[in-house]
């Protein structure tokens, strides 16, 4: 049978391999795995692309986004509005933190955070909201309400899935007071393992967050602060450099690859195709598409050969992982109805028209199965 996976990333590799060779060899040469030319390098070059000031690299994007939120203060008996669709990792920096997540619904067509909702979970204790540019468009941050910047709640950045994103021209990663990212391979910028980082305008947050990622320590053997070890590693950060300097235009390649689904799912009965914000320059890490009877679809298309994907089947506040925090069913019903409803449809740079045909044709006919 002929399979399409989800994710291929072997497009994208054959096109670094040569550079990531010899940058490995490199580092191998000189020793210098923790650390090292090849981090300060990327670090830099990522800070560029974005636009910020700094970036610090950490081991994943889940310790960036914890480093972002007690560099900003949050700690125990803190509250932090966190939507409730996004990946786990978003509200768990929360709890390791020491702080509550508190969730709030998303709007029903880009289930992006819904900053009216914001406006309704804010309390006294609450320190911090973190949108999240998810699937790989930027959140409304400027319709968050007023009161956020009047009470001095941070606004942190869950930006692991939009790298390269814009949003009214500015780029992902310069939205909050500090952004958090992830570069688990199948992101956008994707590393060969582990690995994340925080940007910032602020120089002394960026400080925080390096000391922070290095045991709470200045210098060796001082520590100043309870930190913890989450560095971004010398390897990952060869493969970064290479990748970063191809990232728009593999950006560019899913904004084709999303327009050529857009084009043959239109008018598409039992379909509904996912929409970008206006102001939003979108790259697609997820082309997520809504249908009835999802899981049936999810098995037919996996039947076939179809990598679909489900991003992701329990909202947050539905995880056991969660349930000391008492929400029930019911709560936010945007993202439990779009819980049972998105699929998203295999999408990588590489990918062919073929491939996306096919993709369409197991679809609509999983959709619509009586019609064949
Ligand atoms: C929205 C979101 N936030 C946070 C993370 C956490 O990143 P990591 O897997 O690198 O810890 C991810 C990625 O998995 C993510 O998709």
């Amino acid at each position: 049978m002929n399979t399409i996976p989800l994710v291929d990333l072997s497009v994208q590799h054959a096109q670094v391999a040569d550079e990531v060779e010899a940058g490995f060899a490199e580092v191998l040469a000189v020793g210098d795995y923790i650390g090292g030319k090849a981090v300060s390098a990327f670090e830099q070059e990522y800070a560029d692309f974005v636009g910020a000031r700094s970036c610090v690299g950490a081991a994943n994007g889940t310790d960036a986004l914890e480093m972002a939120l007690r560099a900003a203060g949050v700690g125990h008996g803190d509250e932090v509005v966190v939507p409730a669709n996004t990946f786990i990792a978003t509200a768990e920096a929360v709890v390791r933190a020491g702080a509550r997540p508190v969730f709030v619904d998303v709007d029903d067509d880009a289930l992006l955070i819904d900053p009216a909702a914001v406006e309704e979970a804010l309390t006294d204790r609450t320190r911090a909201v973190i949108p999240v540019d998810l699937y790989g468009q930027v959140a409304p941050f400027e319709q968050l309400p007023k009161s956020v910047a009047e009470h001095g709640i941070a606004v942190i950045e869950d930006g692991a899935q939009s790298q390269g994103a814009t949003r009214h021209g500015r780029t992902a990663g310069t939205f909050g007071t500090l952004a958090a990212t992830s570069f688990y391979p199948g992101k956008n910028l994707g590393a060969y393992g582990d690995a994340g980082a925080v940007t910032t305008d602020d120089d002394v947050l960026a400080q925080r967050v390096r000391l922070l990622g290095a045991h709470g320590s200045p210098a060796k053997y001082q520590h100043t602060d309870f930190g913890f070890n989450s560095r971004l590693d010398t390897l990952q950060a060869v493969v970064l450099r290479s990748k970063l300097r191809r990232l728009q235009e593999w950006n560019e390649q899913r904004r084709q690859a999303a327009a050529a689904y857009d084009r043959m799912l239109w008018g598409a009965a039992g379909v509904r195709t996912p929409v970008t914000l206006p102001g939003n320059e979108h790259v697609w890490h997820l082309y997520v598409v809504r249908v009835e009877n999802r899981d049936d679809v999810l098995q037919r298309m996996h039947a076939e050969g179809v990598g679909v994907g489900v991003h992701y089947p329990v909202p947050v506040h539905l995880t056991p992982a969660m349930s000391d925090l008492g929400y029930t069913r019911g709560r936010f019903p945007v993202s439990e109805r779009a819980a049972d409803q998105i699929l998203s449809l295999p999408l990588f740079p590489g990918i062919t028209t073929a491939q996306q045909e096919r993709v369409v044709d197991v679809l609509l006919s999983a959709v619509r199965p009586d019609a064949d």
